[in-house]
């Protein structure tokens, strides 16, 4: 096959005539028709056409993606007319694009001043798909156009500012899908106040991103980098796998778009575009005015202003704007804030900066100041993870509420306009209290009703209920829903916590109690007051579900038992809050044990078959065996919890639907899951499927027989499903097991098989990988009976190395960087 390739690759340079490499020699040019590539094969440069158009342009495109993805184009604004172009150095040292071989005069040059030694200078494509002017022998770059962005970033590359170089990393939109030239739309940092992304049309505002922050795609295909300090102000997209194909662009309709390349469906799949709605546009609402996208009309203004002309409001003409409805009343006595929760906060580029003092402290300082109207965190991540201080002295613009992420915003009023909100507040406290009381007495009612009816019934069941499911020393309600279960087989009802009671077992969420943050949120452990001890999932804001919905999927699931699931215990759903109460497992989860050499010597053989077991058992009850048939979509070490005797409980199960997805195989928009563990299918095409939980059990018992993580970046060019997937065809996997367990091994060929059939399920194509009856059945039969594996999905791991370009923005970490996993509002 190799010597197929290598045929077929001299064939293709026969036909083009060029050097076959990734670099033009100082004394080489380039005609129309030659083409280099960047190592691996993903990106090309040269001379393209677009549509039907005659004009040759100069550029970088995706070589190995069936639709002509253009991702840079050097001469954008200076097309020539026929395919006499040339590209060569000048006598300067500049690569430079010539009409023709007899012309001085370049269409267009790298443009580097500073004087280049000529002799060892040249120009390569690196793997990201950058290319580079650079010293040959020293490795000294001189000129890379990651600097000079068009249209499109690629992942690794920078957008924003650096002082050493002056330079301000810009993209522009085509002018047309088939003319490249300079269009209207320009994405860029805009330093002024505190830095935030926006989106141009021309010189004025359209879209603005808001704040630093949000969680959305947690670490699962992006990782965004911001860097704010004195030299620098940038952000970078990273991808968390090389293989995957992904950019992000400027559409010349004014949209920003994220694309992956689908190579099943050939197409490319826009996963986030934006603006999206009204709301988005940039100051929709006028001066002080405030969108919000889910309510009427009427409550535009930010508190404490009114519309400026409200007869224009009738006619949704917003522009405006608001004004204060008392000029006189502000910096008096008694005055306050009124805060805005999932704000995304007015444009800072009005906004007075200060990263050295907290939001107390920032909260103090605009109280102190007159003409402070109202005050932020410059970065927000999460609860605690406010930093910094933003205050507004003027008009303020652009503020709207977002649904799921958005930050706290706060907002000067004066004494009239708190006390307004203050008895909004406290009429929802008194009405609160009004129903916690009558529900208080309907449950001593019932309480005293059924009394005497439990206590007859309860010798006759005693022996039954001993055997329940239920966990020993339970809690308060569980008397009340263990009495209606026996009501003649009613319902299982689902025990609710108080908001309150799981505040006091967590110690309001305190941090200390922080068990671990997941893609659907943050796990705390709690101690209820009977002593005990409970895992409480709080999850993130972002579930498109009503109370209902939800309620009915946690009842659904929580009935779901097995000795390989963690128990859920019930929940809790008040205000804004969602929570799922579980067991608590005191062992730890399973990758605290494989991935730490010291506790991976307590795990021999022997133990981590029944480990392995059981996750398969656990699975396949989920798949299979329940009512409900789950797919679990996160399954990774992380989310299997160890109890005392080392007896496997798959954690998170079920998330997916009560985040309201409900098919069995679907597609989905908002991705879930963890690199490495994710299918390829899922991780570029988000369909999921019984089959992607196999392939991510897969990667489990790799890691498990090995001890080490297949994660996504390695060292070496592989990762480990990689290097096992290596190392089996060449017949020497045996190297692969854990050292740490040779001694307790009497039959190899049993990890042998368990490596089989991990090979089995992490296969690249779906529908070769087994289902989980199978899998399960496989562990009690003879590997001579299993197919031979094919190749599995991601092999390569290798993280894209940069040479001499470090566009990844490590070494720039400092004082006020802050790394954050997405950074739109929205
Ligand atoms: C095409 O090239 C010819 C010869 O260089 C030049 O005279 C003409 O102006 C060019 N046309 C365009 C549209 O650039
Ligand atoms: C370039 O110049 C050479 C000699 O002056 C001439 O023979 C050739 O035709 C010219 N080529 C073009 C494309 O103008
Ligand atoms: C290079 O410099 C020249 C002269 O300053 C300018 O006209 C041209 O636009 C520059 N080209 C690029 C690609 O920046
Ligand atoms: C820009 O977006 C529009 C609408 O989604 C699409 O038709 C067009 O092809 C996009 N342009 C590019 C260059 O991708
Ligand atoms: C940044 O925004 C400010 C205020 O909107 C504006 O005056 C300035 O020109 C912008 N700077 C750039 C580089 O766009
Ligand atoms: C404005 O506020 C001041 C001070 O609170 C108050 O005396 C005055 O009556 C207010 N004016 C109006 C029009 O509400
Ligand atoms: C900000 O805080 C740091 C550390 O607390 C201190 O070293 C620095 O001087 C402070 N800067 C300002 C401007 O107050
Ligand atoms: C209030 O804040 C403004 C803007 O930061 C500043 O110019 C002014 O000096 C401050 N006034 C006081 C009294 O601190």
């Amino acid at each position: 096959m190799k010597i197929a390739f290598f045929n077929f690759f001299f064939f293709f340079c026969l036909l083009q005539s060029c050097t076959c490499d990734d670099t033009i020699m100082r004394t080489r040019s380039m005609r129309d028709g030659d083409v280099i590539f960047s190592e691996g094969k993903r990106f090309a440069f040269g001379f393209f056409s677009l549509g039907v158009s005659n004009l040759r342009y100069v550029g970088i495109w995706y070589a190995q993606v069936s639709e002509q993805t253009v991702v840079w184009v050097a001469n954008r604004d200076s097309p020539m007319n026929d395919t006499s172009g040339v590209i060569r150095f000048s006598s300067s040292g500049n690569l430079c694009i010539y009409a023709s071989v007899n012309t001085t005069e370049p269409l267009w040059s790298t443009n580097v001043t500073e004087s280049i030694p000529e002799p060892t200078l040249v120009a390569r494509l690196s793997a990201l798909g950058n290319l580079v002017l650079l010293d040959s022998v020293t490795g000294k770059g001189y000129w890379e156009s990651f600097d000079h962005p068009t249209d499109s970033s690629l992942p690794f590359m920078r957008l924003g500012f650096t002082r050493k170089d002056g330079l301000d990393r810009v993209l522009t939109s085509w002018k047309s899908p088939g003319d490249p030239a300079s269009g209207t739309f320009s994405l860029r940092i805009n330093r002024t106040g505190f830095p935030q992304l926006i989106l141009y049309k021309g010189l004025t505002p359209w879209w603005r991103t808001g704040s630093w922050t949000g969680l959305r795609w947690s670490g699962v295909v992006f990782q965004i980098l911001f860097v704010n300090n004195q030299d620098e102000v940038s952000m970078t997209n990273r991808v968390m796998d090389a293989s995957v194909i992904t950019r992000m662009m400027v559409n010349e309709t004014g949209k920003v778009q994220r694309l992956t390349w689908s190579a099943g469906e050939k197409r490319w799949n826009v996963f986030w575009s934006i603006p999206k709605e009204e709301c988005d546009n940039y100051a929709h609402r006028g001066l002080n005015g405030y969108c919000r996208p889910t309510s009427s009309e009427a409550c535009t203004c930010l508190p404490g202003f009114e519309p400026k002309m409200p007869r224009d409001w009738l006619l949704r003409d917003y522009t405006g704007g608001c004004s204060r409805r008392n000029k006189t009343s502000l910096c008096r006595e008694k005055e306050g804030f009124v805060k805005f929760t999932h704000a995304k906060i007015p444009d800072t580029s009005v906004a007075r900066v200060d990263m050295n003092i907290t939001l107390k402290e920032c909260k103090q300082r605009c109280l102190r100041n007159c003409s402070c109207l109202a005050y932020a965190s410059a970065y927000h991540e999460g609860v605690g993870g406010e930093k910094g201080c933003l205050t507004w002295h003027g008009d303020m613009l652009d503020t709207r509420s977002l649904l799921n992420s958005g930050q706290d915003f706060y907002i000067r009023v004066d004494r009239e306009e708190l006390e307004r909100w203050n008895k909004n507040g406290s009429l929802g406290k008194r009405r609160a209290i009004i129903i916690v009381i009558s529900l208080i007495a309907a449950l001593m009612l019932l309480a005293v009703i059924s009394f005497c009816f439990v206590r007859k019934r309860r010798k006759s069941n005693r022996d039954r209920r001993s055997s329940t499911t239920l966990p020993p020393g339970s809690f308060d309600i569980s008397d009340t829903f263990r009495f209606e279960e026996d009501q003649g087989g009613r319902e299982w009802e689902l025990p609710l916590f108080e908001l309150n009671t799981i505040a006091t077992a967590t110690n309001n969420f305190d941090f200390r109690n922080k068990l671990g943050e997941g893609g659907f949120g943050s796990v705390y452990k709690g101690v209820l007051e009977n002593g005990m001890e409970i895992a409480v999932k709080r999850l993130s804001k972002n579930s498109g579900q009503g109370m209902e919905a939800f309620k009915n999927e946690v009842k659904l699931i929580s009935k779901l038992q097995h000795r390989n699931l963690v128990r859920m215990l019930g929940c809790c759903v008040e205000s804004e809050e969602k929570m799922l109460v579980y067991e608590y497992l005191p062992n730890k989860s399973l990758d605290y044990f494989i991935f730490h050499e010291e506790q991976r010597v307590e795990l021999d053989w022997p133990k981590r078959m029944e480990i392995i077991c059981g996750i398969a058992r656990g699975i396949l009850y989920l798949h299979q065996d329940s009512r409900l048939r789950i797919i679990h979509r996160d399954l990774k070490a992380s989310n299997v919890l160890l109890d005392n005797e080392m007896i496997p409980k798959i954690a998170d199960f079920g998330m997916a639907r009560i985040f309201g997805g409900k098919q069995i195989r679907g597609s989905t928009n908002r991705v879930v899951g963890t690199y490495g563990y994710m299918s390829p299918e899922y991780a570029m095409e988000g369909h999921f499927s019984v089959k992607s939980d196999v392939y991510s059990f897969g990667v489990l018992i790799l890691e498990i027989i090995t001890g080490k993580k297949n994660s996504a970046f390695h060292k070496e060019s592989l990762n480990l499903v990689g290097q096992i997937w290596d190392l089996w065809n060449k017949g020497e996997a045996t190297a692969v097991i854990d050292k740490l367990m040779n001694q307790d091994i009497n039959d190899e060929s049993e990890v042998m098989k368990c490596v089989h059939i991990g090979l089995l399920c992490v296969q690249e194509n779906a529908s070769d990988r087994p289902d989980m009856p199978s899998v399960v059945s496989m562990f009690g039969h003879n590997a001579n009976d299993f197919p031979p594996p094919k190749h599995p999905a991601f092999t390569s791991g290798r993280k894209p190395h940069v040479k001499n370009d470090d566009l990844s923005g490590e070494n720039s970490t400092s004082v006020n960087d802050v790394t954050l996993t997405d950074v739109y509002g929205r």
